[in-house]
C-alpha cells in the first residue's frame, strides 16, 4: 500500500475513531466541558513532576478550538466505562508521510493510576493508531525516573531507544527515555497476549 493510499483509509476512518472502547475505558472526543478539569490535571505539581506541562505556553480554550483543525493531532478524553472523567490520550506529530506519531498519556486522577487502566488507554490508543488509521510507528518521551510508566509502555512492546539530555529550558527533572513501538511488534505482542 502506498502512502497516498494509507492516507486516504486513514482520513475515512476518522469518524470511526472518534469512541474507542477498551475493557476498562472508553476513549471519545474532548468537549468543552472537560477542558476545567484537563487544565486542573496540567497545574498540578506531582503530574508536572511526570511529565511537564502541557498548556504552559497556550490557553487551554485557544488548544480546544484549534482541535478540529489540527491534522496533526488526535486526542481523546479517557473515561471509565461508567463515564468518568479520569483522563486523555494523545497522539501528537502525526506525520501521515512516514507513518509516525507521538503518543502522550496522562490519568489525570490519581486514585485511578495503577489499577489497570492506563494500560487499557494505551491498547485501546494503539489499536486505533496502527489498526485505524494504519500509522507504522509511535514513538514517545518519558522521564527515566517515570518508572511505572516505563514498565507499562514495555509491557506493551514498546522498546528503548535513546537516552536524552535533560533539556534545560524545559527545566527537565531527569534524563528522557525515548521509546519506540512498530506495528509489527504490536501485531506481535497482541498474537502473544490472545
Ligand atoms: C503512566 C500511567 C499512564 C500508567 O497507567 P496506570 O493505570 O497507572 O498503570 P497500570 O496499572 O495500567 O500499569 C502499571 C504497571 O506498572 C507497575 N508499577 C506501578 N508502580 C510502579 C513503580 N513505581 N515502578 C515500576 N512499576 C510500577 C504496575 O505493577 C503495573 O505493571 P504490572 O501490570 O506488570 O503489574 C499513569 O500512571 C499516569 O498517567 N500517570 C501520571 C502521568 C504520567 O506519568 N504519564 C506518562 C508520562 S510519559
Amino acid at each position: 500500500m502506498d502512502n497516498d493510499t494509507k492516507g486516504k483509509r486513514s482520513r475515512k476512518a476518522d469518524p470511526e475513531l472518534d469512541r474507542v472502547a477498551g475493557h476498562l475505558t472508553i476513549l471519545r472526543r474532548v468537549v468543552a466541558a472537560d477542558l476545567p478539569v484537563l487544565q486542573a490535571w496540567d497545574d498540578d505539581p506531582e503530574i508536572i513532576a511526570l511529565m511537564g506541562r502541557k498548556y504552559a505556553e497556550t490557553d487551554v480554550t485557544d488548544w480546544f478550538r484549534s482541535l478540529n483543525r489540527d491534522r496533526t493531532c488526535r486526542i481523546w478524553a479517557i473515561d471509565t466505562q461508567e463515564g468518568q472523567l479520569i483522563g486523555e490520550v494523545e497522539l501528537a506529530h502525526l506525520n501521515w508521510r512516514n507513518g509516525s506519531t507521538e503518543l502522550r498519556i496522562c490519568i489525570g486522577d490519581k486514585n485511578y493510576w495503577s489499577h489497570g487502566y492506563g494500560t487499557d488507554a494505551l491498547r485501546a490508543a494503539l489499536g486505533a493508531a496502527f489498526d485505524g488509521m494504519g500509522l507504522e510507528s509511535v514513538y514517545l518521551r518519558v522521564f527515566i525516573t517515570n518508572t511505572r510508566a516505563i514498565r507499562t509502555y514495555e509491557k506493551l512492546g514498546f522498546r528503548r531507544q535513546a537516552i536524552l539530555e535533560p533539556s534545560a529550558r524545559r527545566q527537565d527533572p531527569a534524563a528522557v527515555l525515548l521509546m519506540n513501538l512498530t506495528r509489527q511488534r504490536w501485531h506481535m505482542k497482541q498474537a502473544q497476549s490472545a
